[in-house]
């Protein structure tokens, strides 16, 4: 497989878009204009997958990994261009689930490589997006050097970085006002990770999706052995692969099961999530779309022996 496209990007809320847009150009930036984005993001159990319609321009489907972090930070990312979008984007809401989609007007710049984005994003406000795509052989330091030069030309404050992307910008502010929309968001996660559960000896797929202190979403399946011990629960692996994303806190957990409605975690589980979760973390037991049931870690942990017994 061919390696990934690699860039070091910056984004941040813009209070000054004009101001912005008249020191790109004043810098000798290119011009490329105005396009009107469309992104729609599915649930996926690793990495982010979006299908872009865009106008004037045609359809795309990335996948990218992008570490959180109110900093420039590497995007490793794979295009394919998409001839019916429309289509795609039913097969994959069917498949996958849609988290969330985002609207923007995207006025877009180039200067010395480096792809400048004034961005007015539907529910959001305005942004400024610094792309330093690189070379195949890059170790990335010119890239982030160009990013960084740019950044002190536009004036960009420490504060006004933002260290996650649009959709988890949209999905935490729901999240914050609306319980039933992060909850949901989770129980896709948990729903469509399930599905590739390696669990050929109970039968009992089961899907775990975690979000963490970022906002982030990290899920996972159970994964059993012929030697039925060994076999690992789906919180379990869940846990891994946040611990692997550089991940410790856990603001929220989803669990979906095919085979029950209301699948409550098993006792080592609730324990396993104990040690990154606090009593007062919710767990949202059922399946997308209902039924749900949502409870504490506490209610499911009393007295449980947590970090603190042994700090
Ligand atoms: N299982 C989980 O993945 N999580 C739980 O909390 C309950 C049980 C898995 C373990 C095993 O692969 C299967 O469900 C049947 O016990």
């Amino acid at each position: 497989m061919a390696a990934p496209r690699r860039n070091v990007e910056l984004k941040a809320r813009d209070p000054r878009p004009e101001r912005s847009l008249e020191r790109a150009l004043a810098l000798g930036a290119e011009d490329r204009g105005e396009l009107r984005q469309r992104d729609t993001y599915f649930a996926t159990p690793t990495g982010r997958l979006k299908l872009r319609e865009q106008e004037p321009g045609g359809a795309e489907l990335i996948a990218y990994v992008r570490a959180d972090a109110a900093q420039a930070r590497e995007s490793r990312y794979r295009i394919a261009p998409v001839d019916y979008p429309a289509a795609l984007r039913e097969a994959l809401d069917a498949a996958l689930g849609t988290t969330v989609v985002v609207d923007k007007r995207r006025r877009l710049l180039v200067w010395d490589g480096v792809r400048i984005h004034l961005d007015r994003v539907e529910g959001l406000g305005a942004f400024v997006e610094l792309e330093g795509v690189a070379a195949e052989d890059s170790d990335l330091a010119r890239e982030a050097d160009l990013v960084a030069r740019l950044r002190g030309e536009l004036g960009i404050a420490d504060d006004a970085i933002e260290a996650t992307g649009y959709a988890d910008l949209l999905g935490t502010g729901d999240a914050a006002t609306d319980d039933d929309a992060g909850a949901e968001d989770l129980l896709r996660a948990a729903d469509a990770v399930m599905r590739r559960a390696h669990a050929p000896y109970s039968n009992f797929p089961v899907g775990a999706a975690l979000r963490t202190a970022d906002g982030a979403i990290h899920a996972a399946a159970n994964v059993e052995n012929a030697a039925y011990p060994q076999g690992q629960c789906a919180e379990a692996s869940a846990i891994g692969v946040m611990v692997a994303a550089g991940s410790r806190e856990i603001t929220e957990v989803a669990v979906v099961a095919e085979q029950l409605d209301i699948c409550p975690p098993c006792g080592g589980c609730r324990q396993r999530l104990s040690e990154f979760a606090r009593a007062d973390t919710p767990v949202h037991l059922g399946r997308p779309g209902g039924p749900r049931r949502t409870v504490t870690l506490g209610e499911l942990l009393p007295l449980g022996f947590g970090p603190e017994a042994v700090g």
